[in-house]
């Protein structure tokens, strides 16, 4: 239905946001928020001093997801994703950051 991961070592470490899905059906329902507040409140539970993140260009709706939550673009790879359709297709991939620890404050 959902599931999330979050990379978080600890230590002072930055965190880094593996995965956010929502089964197409069950969208649009809050769940996706939900899963980033667990995510960003173990990061800052863990003391990490930033949580980053990357998201294909095209993803519309993760963008916003993010952005609503206070991330910021700050990098961009370009021809980072390869997609199976059209053939031979490349995506951006958008890398972002939301500052979390007092260090940055
Ligand atoms: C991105 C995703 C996780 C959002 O999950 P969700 O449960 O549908 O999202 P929510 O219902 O919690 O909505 C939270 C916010 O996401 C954004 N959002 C969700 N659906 C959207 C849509 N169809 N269009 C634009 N923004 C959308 C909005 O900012 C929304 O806030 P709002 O309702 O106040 O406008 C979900 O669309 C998904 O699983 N997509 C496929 C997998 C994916 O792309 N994961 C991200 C990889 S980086």
């Amino acid at each position: 239905m959902a599931f999330a991961g979050l990379f978080c070592p600890g230590d002072g470490a930055d965190a880094d946001i593996q995965t956010i899905s929502v089964s197409a059906q069950y969208q649009g329902n809050g769940i996706g928020q939900g899963l980033l507040d667990l995510l960003i409140n173990a990061a800052i539970e863990r003391n990490a001093p930033a949580i980053f993140l990357e998201v294909r260009a095209e993803n519309e709706q993760a963008r916003a997801l993010y952005a609503k939550n206070g991330f910021t673009q700050i990098s961009v790879r370009k021809n980072y994703y390869q997609n199976a359709r059209p053939h031979n297709k490349r995506s951006d991939a958008i890398i972002m950051q939301k500052i979390l620890g007092a260090a940055h404050e």
